[in-house]
């Protein structure tokens, strides 16, 4: 079989993800392997068609094609998301259509599930048999279980090419939505308190997505600065080179670095606005996200209320959705509020534009943000224990951050409490005891909270009385 492989890194032959294509190639030389360095060579794709032309034509002699690649920003690498886009751009889903697929990340396993969603999605809109996905932890190669189950999961593609095994569409198409949007006027203006906001955006001249930013920053009754992220002149993607590790210092000295720093960063309020394109908003928006890795691991968006406008039919990309919410909330921002144009009803439109002015700047003069839910619990849970154990030599910003913010709050050394439980959990030992606590289990819980409620009446009257 002739396995083409789509390499999303930017790192190219030095790619992590990479060595485990090696590790199958190795393990398989029955079939031979080729490689598309999208990651490393997407400029070069942009520029030179010949350059593009011969990828192209490396995925159509093949019978399978690979998308092995790391996980950034919890998708793909922002070079990545500009092959998927130029092959829309350039017609090229032909080459890909009909052909058996498969995707291999590596990843700390931090939102790693929503970049093989997409890809899964890319696959199924290029007409492609998604035959399965693999997921390695970054380090995994050196361990025989992940060796062994490569080989299953490589086998098991190529006996999916073999027997043209029939696979089912998982993810349902995009539809096209309205793209009209002329909101009315006389909408009143929200007084932002003092409150900086800023609207970041990449939008056309003409769009819809230019119109709803134009409309959200006439809301607010005060400055808001509009920024267009192609502004912070950016000189190309993350190279993943993590030399950012040890001080926060990116290696590009472009005007990425000022300009999160003059907008990002005094920002009280944070509006992104962006347009969908194939699975997510554009490369250009994958790549700003990239870029700010150079914050390494640290809550960058803390105390902020973060809200989006999007152009495009997001209800029908739950994955999008989980991957914006997830971008604010990882951050320890609150997300104040995600409007489209869905519905193609200026009045509607105006009214959640209104919703989301209004609620942006009370939730900030509140300094309110959500409790975290399973993604963010899990996730800080991912970044201390990988930082702890062993990112911290090299990742020693985010390592003095944590420190200084308590944040490697193993219960390991709460002495007391492991001695405590240690005792109690004894003491249920003893059968006449844990009958008993068997018994009242339930009321036990509770018991704890009762003096808590008493007092809520209070706690209202002294917030209503704060404002
Ligand atoms: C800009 C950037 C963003 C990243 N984002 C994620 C992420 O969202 N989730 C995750 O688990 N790992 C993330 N990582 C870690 C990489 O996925 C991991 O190091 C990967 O193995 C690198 O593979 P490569 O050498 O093939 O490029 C990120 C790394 C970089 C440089």
């Amino acid at each position: 079989m002739k396995i083409c492989v789509i390499s999303g890194s930017p790192k190219g032959e030095e790619s992590i993800t990479l060595q485990y294509v090696r590790f199958i190639e190795r393990a398989f030389p029955d079939h031979t392997f080729s490689i598309v360095h999208a990651g490393r060579d997407i400029r070069k794709m942009e520029q030179d068609r010949e350059e593009w032309d011969r990828a192209l034509a490396r995925v159509r002699e093949s019978d399978g094609v690979v998308f092995a690649t790391p996980v950034y920003f919890m998708l793909v690498p922002g070079q990545l998301k500009r092959f998927i886009e130029l092959a829309g751009e350039r017609d090229a889903m032909p080459a890909f259509s009909g052909k058996y697929t498969a995707t291999l990340t590596t990843s700390i396993h931090f939102f790693d599930h929503t970049a093989h969603a997409y890809l899964h999605g890319i696959s199924e809109d290029f007409g492609m048999n998604h035959a399965g996905s693999y997921s390695a932890h970054m380090q995994d190669l050196k361990l025989e279980d992940c060796q062994e189950r490569l080989i299953l999961f490589f086998s098991d593609f190529i006996d999916a090419i073999e027997k043209k095994r029939h696979i089912q569409r998982v993810f349902l198409p995009i539809p096209q939505i309205s793209r009209a949007y002329s909101p009315r006027d006389g909408s009143a203006a929200v007084d932002t308190g003092g409150k900086r906001v800023v609207i970041l955006h990449d939008a056309e001249s003409g769009s819809v997505q230019e119109t709803m930013v134009r409309r959200l920053a006439g809301m607010y009754a005060g400055p808001v600065t509009v920024a267009d992220i192609r502004d912070s002149m950016m000189r190309g993607g993350c190279l993943g080179c993590c030399r950012c590790a040890f001080d926060n210092t990116c290696v590009y000295n472009d005007g990425f670095r000022e300009f999160w720093d003059a907008h990002v960063v005094p920002a009280d309020i944070l509006i992104m606005a962006g347009t969908i394109r194939d699975r997510y908003l554009s490369a250009t928006w994958k790549q700003w996200n990239d870029r700010s890795f150079f914050n390494g691991h640290v809550p960058a968006l803390e105390g902020k209320q973060v809200g989006y406008i999007v152009e495009g039919p997001l209800a029908h990309l739950p994955n999008l959705r989980e991957v914006l919410v997830a971008r604010a909330t990882i951050g320890k921002a609150h997300l104040a509020g995600i409007v489209t144009n869905e519905s193609g009803d200026p009045d509607e439109i105006d009214a959640a534009l209104g919703a989301l002015a209004s609620q942006s700047v009370k939730f900030s003069e509140q300094h309110y943000r959500s409790p975290d839910t399973f993604p963010e619990v899990g996730g800080r849970k991912i970044f201390r224990d990988e930082i702890w154990g062993g990112m911290r030599a090299f990742f020693k910003a985010d390592d003095r951050y944590f420190r200084s913010h308590g944040l490697y709050d193993f219960p390991t050394k709460n002495y007391p409490e492991r001695i405590g439980t240690r005792l109690f959990s004894l003491f249920l030992d003893i059968p006449g005891i844990r009958k008993n606590v068997e018994k009242n289990m339930v009321a036990n819980m509770i018991r704890p909270f009762r003096e808590t409620i008493e007092k809520s009446k209070v706690l209202a009257t002294r917030r209503s009385k704060l404002g």
